[in-house]
């Protein structure tokens, strides 16, 4: 993995370059993130057709929007004409089209250009070819997946797949129904890191017992330090006198209807790769999705979700969004105070994984298989 020379069971992160160079994090924008699926947008954030976001994936700007026949569509957020941006906002709504303003040239909310100015008079601009680029969308937990590769990889078998095996059994996500849990809190964060120090801090729990105090009270295993946030398939138990998934241990909301008894009183988490960590309490579950936007930029998008009538009734989801934040603060601090460091001569041949963070290795071989493509 790297050139060090170190015993064979010391195992080297990656050098610092990978964390800090623009060729390598191209290439990462390339063969992972427009390669595989890609989680965007929360599909209730379309509520009504012509409701639009724009989301940074790889190095294309993706419009997704919602059609007339209520499909979720997704577009590369280009004009065909000379290129303009079509929309530059994060989110918004249009009422039938999106008409670029350029020189106007209009698009239906399929992509089909329909209008432009002296269109009729261009006998040579055929409207369907010069529509919006689709990018291939799926609806999976209540969000819209897109992959902007041509034959997009199977979503069944890297996605859906990937969460059964992690966690042996569909159902164990199922049974939260994610789909129809409503957004009680969204908070963004824009995180100066690198997306694989974001990815390596949830995979490890080492850190837990230095900077989470308020997980590791309510996780008591989580303080050993073998767990790992962004893994747990066998459900990290509540301490004995914590009630509920909060800042204080104080009960949270409503159980959501699905969950067995087995789960209760659980915590499980799992990461979907390239960039969405899930975690599954018993009244509601967290998401993360992150965009990297530079080789030391990457903002996560973090969802808490409820029951729906818990969040129509206004009930205070404070104590419980407050748990999460402080660990995504505490967490992202820590990235934050790597990156800079990523350039040292220090750090030039990479740090060290100590045994219980052995199994990020596995990700770092991960990521090099990748990148490995490029090359052939
Ligand atoms: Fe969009 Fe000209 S660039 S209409
Ligand atoms: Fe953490």
């Amino acid at each position: 993995m790297t050139t060090r020379d170190l015993p064979p069971s010391v195992i080297a992160t990656l050098p610092g370059g990978h964390y800090t160079d623009e060729r390598l994090f191209a290439l990462e924008q390339e063969h992972i993130f427009e390669s595989m699926w890609f989680c965007a947008v929360r599909a209730s954030d379309l509520g009504r057709p012509g409701a639009f976001r724009t989301v940074q994936v790889g190095r294309e700007s993706v419009l997704v929007t919602r059609a007339r026949d209520g499909s979720v569509r997704a577009f590369l957020n280009v004009c065909r004409h000379r290129g303009a941006r079509l929309r530059t906002e994060e989110s918004g709504e249009v009422k039938r089209a999106f008409q670029c303003p350029y020189h106007a040239w209009t698009y239906d909310l399929d992509g089909r250009l329909v209008a432009a100015p002296n269109l009729t008079r261009m006998p040579d601009i055929d409207r369907v070819e010069y529509g919006l680029i689709n990018v291939h969308v799926r609806e999976w937990l209540g969000y819209v997946w897109v992959c902007l590769a041509g034959e997009p990889p199977s979503f069944e078998a890297d996605v859906v797949g990937e969460v059964r095996t992690r966690l042996g059994d569909e159902e164990l996500i199922g049974n939260y129904g994610v789909d129809a849990l409503a957004v009680g809190r969204r908070i963004v964060y824009d995180v100066k890191a690198n997306w694989k120090l974001i990815v390596e801090n949830f995979m490890e729990c080492y850190h837990c017992a230095t900077i989470h105090p308020e997980l590791t009270e309510v996780l008591p295993e989580f303080a050993g330090g073998y767990a790992a946030q962004s893994f747990v398939g066998h459900g990290a138990r509540f301490g004995e006198d914590v009630q509920g998934f909060t800042v204080d241990g104080s009960e949270g909301v409503e159980r959501i209807p699905g969950v067995s008894e087995d789960q209760d009183r659980r915590y499980y988490a799992i990461t979907i790769k390239p960039q969405v960590f899930v975690n599954l309490v018993p009244d509601h579950v967290i998401i993360h999705r992150m965009f990297p936007l530079a080789v030391d930029r990457t903002v996560v998008e973090c969802d808490w979700l409820f029951r729906e009538d818990v969040v129509a009734e206004g009930r205070d989801l404070g104590p419980s969004v407050e748990l999460f934040h402080r660990v995504n603060a505490q967490d992202f601090e820590a990235c934050e105070r790597c990156q800079p460091a990523m350039s040292s001569r220090a750090y030039a041949r990479g740090g060290v994984l100590v045994p219980s963070e052995h199994h990020i290795g596995v990700f770092h071989d991960w990521v090099l298989g990748r990148l490995a493509r490029a090359s052939v």
